[in-house]
């Protein structure tokens, strides 16, 4: 099939109050030396409360919408990525349909946290490729900060991560002049649930809410640190591989590599097993920390905007999170 799928339009958006170092110093014993040396991170974003993953995923869809310059009337289907839905469900795709007044086209959610993106884009792309739809809009958008336990037992976590949302307007490319998604490649290993996640609300506890839960704290998210740095560093290249081997390319040809930005030493590690040139990796972690499923596509916006992702580069997408998941894709730009 010579039809590929192109990303017409990108954009972001972030929460406008930003979260220094030095006022997470106050709420938790943390350093800015500490959170600088061991992530990178500088500042990251914070909504007010009442402000959900919905409503950011909204604002960076109207930012691709008129990047892409499409009437919204035409978007024919969403893909919502997301780990912090404003509900337990539904998820944020019908909430962003209603918001953008999108009539009833379908909605899909995604849950595949940090790989959540590549997920969806990998989904995105076969409703292309066939035919099913002709403009979608993938949308990934975060609220961590209202969630994460910012006493001194969760400051591994509250200092990592950030708010914000990303998306993508997806069309058909019929030209047969090469650009548009080349390959994704999905993984998975169940087995590592614990080492990233939210244990609480279960629905295998009865009933599901429960004091006790909440004063031991398991309604916040938890990690393994060192258990997912390894992983990681491991896995985000071993998919890199897999889809350099699927298209015969050479690392030589990545143009720019994002990889999902979880902590800028893991994203030098990954450089560094690559063997990729540090300058072609795209790195913004100082400024919005980790904000999950929505840290690809904010990224690839900035560097779109930049002028470092360019018509005809080879762009490489990477990521890795909880599952665990992990996974890559390759866009002729
Ligand atoms: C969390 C992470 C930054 C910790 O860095 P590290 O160099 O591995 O540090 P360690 O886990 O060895 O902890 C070192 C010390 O710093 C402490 N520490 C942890 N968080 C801290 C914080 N915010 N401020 C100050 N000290 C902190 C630890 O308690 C530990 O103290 P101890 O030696 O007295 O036990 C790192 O493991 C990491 O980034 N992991 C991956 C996280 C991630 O990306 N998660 C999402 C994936 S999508």
């Amino acid at each position: 099939m010579d039809r590929r799928t192109v990303i017409t339009g990108t954009g972001r958006y972030l929460p406008p109050r930003v979260v220094t170092n030095q006022e997470l110093e106050k709420r938790m014993d943390t350093s800015d030396e500490w959170i600088r040396q061991r992530s990178g991170i500088v500042t990251r974003h914070h909504v007010e409360a009442g402000v959900g993953s919905s409503d950011l995923a909204v604002e960076a869809a109207r930012r691709a919408i008129q990047d892409a310059g499409v009437d919204p009337s035409t978007i024919d289907f969403i893909v919502a990525a997301t780990l912090s839905p404003d509900y337990y469900f539904p998820g944020i795709g019908v909430l962003v349909q209603a918001k953008l007044g999108l009539g009833t086209i379908g909605a899909l959610d995604v849950r595949d946290q940090c790989s959540g993106f590549i997920y969806a884009l990998a989904a995105a792309d076969q409703f292309i490729r066939t035919g099913t739809y002709r403009r979608i809009l993938l949308v990934a958008a975060e609220v961590q900060s209202t969630n994460l336990d910012f006493s001194d037992s969760g400051r591994d976590m509250a200092v990592l991560f950030g708010d914000g949302a990303g998306a993508v307007i997806l069309e058909p490319n019929d030209s047969g002049d090469g650009r548009g998604v080349l390959s994704t490649h999905l993984f998975a290993d169940g087995h590592f649930a614990p080492q990233l996640w939210m244990e609480k609300p279960s629905c295998a506890d009865k009933p599901t809410f429960r004091q006790e839960f909440f004063d031991q704290g398991r309604f916040f998210p938890r990690m393994d640190g060192r258990h997912v740095f390894v992983n990681a560093c491991e896995r985000m290249p071993e998919a890199v591989r897999a889809g350099l081997e699927r298209n015969g390319l050479a690392v030589e040809d990545i143009d720019a590599l994002i990889p999902h930005q979880a902590n800028d030493r893991i994203s030098q590690m990954v450089a560094k097993g690559l063997k990729i040139p540090v300058e072609r990796v795209i790195r913004n972690i100082d400024r919005y920390g980790n904000t999950t499923a929505a840290s690809i596509p904010i990224a690839l916006d900035e560097a779109v905007r930049e002028g470092r992702i360019r018509r005809g580069h080879l762009v490489a997408l990477t990521a890795f999170g909880s599952g665990y998941t992990w996974a890559s894709a390759f866009i002729r730009w």
